[in-house]
């Protein structure tokens, strides 16, 4: 039998735009995810977040599957525009309160708040002047942290400033396949610093104001990257520092490695990086949030003219891959899940253990890591989504070895809670462990959220 640590923080995740709706309600603003998603062509089916899982107004609903399923945590994600709908200016009352209500009703039933604060949701009116490219944005990123620590900060376990800013930047800028859907490469990595500054600056505001007890943590979605042979060797460092170093650099190290500033000269010269900003982004962390879903496979392109990538993380025209011609992703071996992204849970032990070495004084935790299944719901009413429970126990099975290697993992959050909005693959791609219908929205345990229930309360795997 697995068993976890003691104080091992059990939880599920979701996403403010993925999950809420009531996007013209209450006062809040729009995002560019509305602005995104309301572009024809840019989301499968055309589907939008406008009513998502109505989680907006079925607060009280949600919060009971939470405390039945047995979790000790749960990570939501903050909608800026909802609190401050402009991104500056005017603060938004409703939208501070329904977050109070939020953080109050997980405490009531004994389950920790995890509050990321940007979970790709920016403000339209950012985006309008210069969006994530622009240095304003970080700034304002860290005012909005100020006020949601003034709100909140005396009930939040642990804050989370960014989610996966990899995809804000480069599938946001690089390859356009998320909003605001630019693909100009230089302005992707101007983002990649706003970003990791914005962090910075958004630890200081949440410190000077929220419960000293409180955690400081990022999430970042890094890539466990291999090559195909000894001699890919160095387009796996070069796809490490795009991808991982270009974040942990900053700030866990207070500096951008030297290896990517040279890979990608030919795209910029980083004269947006100011004196003083790598240090501004290198605060102390509580814990670092890492997100695995699939390790990815590298290998040098020796073929010339145009070829397409197959890391399985991307679907668009354009690459989020900057100054990586020379760098080919091979498509992996099965089993895939639904997003066509290979199982291979070994990549997340490899992973923990990269990062207890690198980083033996931060601790880590899982804070997404799950599946999309075509899931049927049967004649008897009840979702057999074995290939999920599957994917699940290898995956913490995984995270258990590297914990027994001696990596200081504090946490695992299962994404998702429930079917949601999967961005540009709109509602057709289903991560979560309660099942919603899309009609009448009601939500139905799978058998993966009974399974999770077990796990949860005995702190095991079943054998
Ligand atoms: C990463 C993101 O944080 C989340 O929003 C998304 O739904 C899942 N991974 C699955 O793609």
């Amino acid at each position: 039998m697995t068993t976890f640590p003691k104080n091992f923080l059990w939880g599920t995740a979701t996403a403010a735009y993925q999950v809420e709706g009531a996007v013209a309600e209450d006062g809040r603003g729009p995002s560019i995810w509305d602005t995104f998603s309301h572009t024809p062509g840019l989301v499968a089916n055309g589907d939008a977040g406008d009513v998502a899982c109505d989680h907006y107004h079925r607060l009280e609903e949600d919060l009971d599957i939470l405390a039945r399923l047995g979790v000790g945590a749960y990570r939501f994600s903050i909608s800026w525009p909802r609190v401050r709908p402009g991104g500056r200016g005017p603060v938004n009352r409703p939208g501070l309160d329904f977050y109070s209500r939020l953080v109050d009703g997980l405490l009531a039933r004994d389950i920790a708040p995890v509050a990321t604060l940007y979970h790709w949701d920016l403000p339209q009116e950012l985006e309008d002047a210069g969006g994530w490219p622009h240095r304003d944005t970080a700034l304002r990123f860290a005012e909005y942290a100020g006020l949601m620590g003034e709100a909140i900060g005396d009930r939040v376990h642990t804050w989370i400033t960014l989610n996966e800013p990899w995809c804000s930047a480069y599938l946001g800028y690089a390859s356009g396949v998320h909003a605001p859907a630019r693909s100009e490469p230089a302005a992707a990595l101007a983002a990649v610093h706003h970003l990791n500054l914005g962090h910075g600056l958004a630890v200081q505001a949440l410190r000077a104001v929220v419960a000293p007890t409180a955690r400081m943590s990022v999430t970042l979605n890094l890539h466990h990257v291999r090559g195909v042979s000894e001699a890919d060797a160095d387009v796996v460092r070069k796809a490490d520092g795009l991808s991982n170093r270009a974040f942990l650099g900053p700030m866990l190290e207070g500096a951008y490695p030297r290896d990517l500033i040279a890979d990608t000269a030919s795209v910029t010269d980083w004269s947006f990086v100011l004196d003083g900003d790598e240090a501004t982004a290198n605060q102390p962390l509580d814990v670092l949030g890492v997100n695995y879903y699939n390790p990815t496979l590298v290998r040098r392109w020796e073929g010339d003219g145009s070829r397409e990538t197959a890391d399985g993380h991307q679907d668009g025209a354009g690459s989020p891959w900057i100054a990586c011609e020379d760098v080919e992703f091979v498509r992996q071996p099965g089993p895939y899940t639904e997003m066509g992204w290979n199982i291979d849970e070994s990549g997340l032990t490899e992973l923990l253990l990269r990062l207890h070495r690198d980083y033996p004084d931060t601790p880590t935790m899982i804070t997404e890591n799950g599946a999309a299944f075509d899931d049927v719901l049967g004649g008897d009413g009840r979702i057999r989504d074995e290939r999920r429970v599957d994917y699940l126990h290898r995956h913490l099975t995984a995270v258990a070895e590297a914990i027994a290697g001696g990596a200081d993992v504090r946490g695992y959050f299962v994404w998702s809670l429930m079917d949601n909005f999967e961005w540009a693959h709109g509602y057709a791609k289903r991560f979560g462990i309660v099942h919603v219908d899309r009609d009448t929205m009601e939500r139905t345990w799978k058998d993966s959220a009974h399974w999770y229930h077990d796990v949860v309360s005995t702190g095991s795997l079943p054998v």
